[in-house]
């Protein structure tokens, strides 16, 4: 399969091989791991009961904040130590081959146990490494960027608790060996700079828009990106595919990350209540989390204190409208065949007022998922089902797994089922074809 992109340039050619890296968002088949102690069991005193280690304060706000920006999820791979690195990330140009993260337990000679703190600072406000050769934005350093001098020294005390691993890091596909042309790149799409407050917006709203623009990371996956893959910046947060990540044992294909603006194909029905609900426990009465959610919610967002759950709900509730859903007609056949299809496989949960039910399934009608632009996640619930990670908070009346689909229905019928839902109940949603369906399966 040779894909083949014509460059203007040199410069911008360059640019863009470098760039490809950018994706935030690993081939997976890893179970979230467990989060590490945090305190180093030296300090304790053996006599004394095993309860509370004394925890220097500042390395507990790095772990907090180490949770916050989710590094485990992304420099930990399947069944590896915890920071040691290695996980591969693929990009939407799949002829550059895959890029691994790197070690960052302070293990000296395979880790960083020799950066110092000002080299760590720098390399989470601009993407330099220690030896000074750039890194790509696969690490978000985009966003990172914006944290502030004492959060990155927390999160440096933090690292330095962590147990040191060696752990070499797997050789990478031969489009990441060239880094200098990340300057390039660097030049036309980054502006480093730590996150400045908003003095028309409350502190609430501006400690949501810090955690959520810098640590949380969010925009890596819910903004579109141009052909450098930089993240479109008139775009933000309208919500995007990504590159392929795990649908079921063994296989990963691309996933749709919603809307997340108050488009009305977005998050414009959930309530800021909601939104901190679903944050901090992967469940509310809209929605349940199922895919590449899964780790950034049990990895990441389920340690967040209510505070913090409450400020990014405020920052999120707050985005404007953008890149709403097209609607879009069907034929009274379409309609009535598509309606007999949700009777056979879904109205049992979802309910014919596509309303779901309490402990049952959450709405399908006003549904992200259902509306989003690029079906993707669409097709992959209908045809992988829906199963919460290992992990998960779980609350109490939280959905349970949604079954699989794949065997039940062609690829014509899920195209007909999906239009469907996303024309009944004043839903959104542009045409779904099988050739779509057949790209999910
Ligand atoms: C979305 C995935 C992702 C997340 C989240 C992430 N990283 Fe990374 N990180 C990477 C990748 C991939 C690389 C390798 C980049 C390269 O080789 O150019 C990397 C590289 C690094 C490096 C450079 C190490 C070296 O040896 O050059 C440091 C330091 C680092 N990450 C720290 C962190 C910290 C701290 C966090 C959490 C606050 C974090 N990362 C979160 C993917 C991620
Ligand atoms: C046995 C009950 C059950 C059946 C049958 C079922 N679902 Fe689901 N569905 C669920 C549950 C439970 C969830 C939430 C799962 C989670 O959070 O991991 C869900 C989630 C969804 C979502 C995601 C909603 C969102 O916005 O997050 C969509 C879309 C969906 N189902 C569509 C369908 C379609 C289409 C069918 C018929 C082909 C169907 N479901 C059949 C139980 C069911
Ligand atoms: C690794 C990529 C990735 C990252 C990082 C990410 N998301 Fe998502 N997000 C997704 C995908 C894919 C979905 C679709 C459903 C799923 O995976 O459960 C989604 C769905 C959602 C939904 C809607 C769920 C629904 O069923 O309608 C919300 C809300 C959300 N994300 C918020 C966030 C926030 C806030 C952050 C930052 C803290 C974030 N996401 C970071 C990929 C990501």
């Amino acid at each position: 399969m040779k894909q083949r992109i014509t460059l203007r340039n040199i410069g911008f050619g360059l640019g863009l091989m470098a760039a490809t890296a950018l994706t935030a968002v690993a081939l997976r088949a890893a179970e979230p791991e467990a989060a590490p102690a945090a305190a180093p069991a030296e300090a304790a005193p053996a006599a004394e009961a095993p309860a509370a280690p004394a925890v220097d304060p500042i390395v507990a706000r790095g772990e907090y904040l180490a949770q916050v920006g989710n590094c485990i999820s992304c420099h930990t791979r399947e069944g590896g130590e915890p920071f040691a690195g290695g996980l591969a990330f693929n990009t939407p140009y799949s002829f550059l081959g895959q890029i691994h993260s790197t070690n960052i337990t302070p293990d000296a000679e395979t880790g960083i146990g020799t950066w110092t703190e000002e080299q760590f600072i720098r390399a989470m406000h601009t993407g330099v490494a220690a030896d000074g050769s750039h890194l790509f934005p696969a690490f978000p350093y985009t966003a990172f960027t914006l944290v502030s001098d004492d959060d990155v020294k927390a999160i440096w005390a933090y690292l330095k608790t962590v147990k040191p691993v060696k752990a070499e890091r797997p050789s990478n596909g031969m489009a990441f060996a060239m880094r200098f042309p990340m300057m390039f790149w660097n030049a036309m799409f980054f502006k480093e700079g730590r996150y400045l407050a908003d003095e028309k917006q409350s502190a609430e709203w501006n400690r949501g828009a810090y955690l959520t623009e810098g640590l949380g990371h969010c925009s890596a996956c819910h903004t579109p990106r141009n052909i450098a893959l930089a993240e479109k910046q008139d775009m933000k947060y309208a919500g995007t595919v990504t590159p392929p990540d795990r649908v079921e044992e063994g296989k990963a294909r691309p996933w749709t990350a919603v809307n997340l603006t108050q488009a009305k194909s977005g998050l414009g029905p959930w309530s800021a209540d909601q939104i901190q609900r679903y944050l901090k426990s992967g469940h509310n009465n809209r929605a349940g989390i199922f895919g590449p959610m899964n780790e950034v919610i049990v990895n990441s967002l389920q340690h967040l204190t209510t505070e913090d759950a409450k400020a990014m709900a405020v920052y999120i509730k707050s985005l404007p409208a953008l890149g709403e859903s097209p609607k879009q007609t069907i034929t009274e056949a379409e309609k009535t065949a598509g309606a007999a299809l949700y009777k056979t496989h879904c109205d049992e949960c979802h309910i014919g007022s596509g309303r779901g039910a309490f402990m049952k399934a959450p709405p399908v009608a006003g549904s992200a998922i259902v509306q989003a632009e690029h079906p993707a996640s669409l097709i992959n619930v209908i045809l992988y089902g829906a199963k919460v990670g290992k992990g998960s908070p779980l609350p109490f009346g939280a959905w349970e797994d949604m079954p699989s689909f794949q065997s039940k229905m062609n690829d014509d019928e899920i195209a007909t089922l999906s239009n469907y839902l996303r024309t009944e109940w004043d839903n959104l949603g542009g045409r779904v074809t099988a050739a779509d369906v057949a790209k999910q399966r």
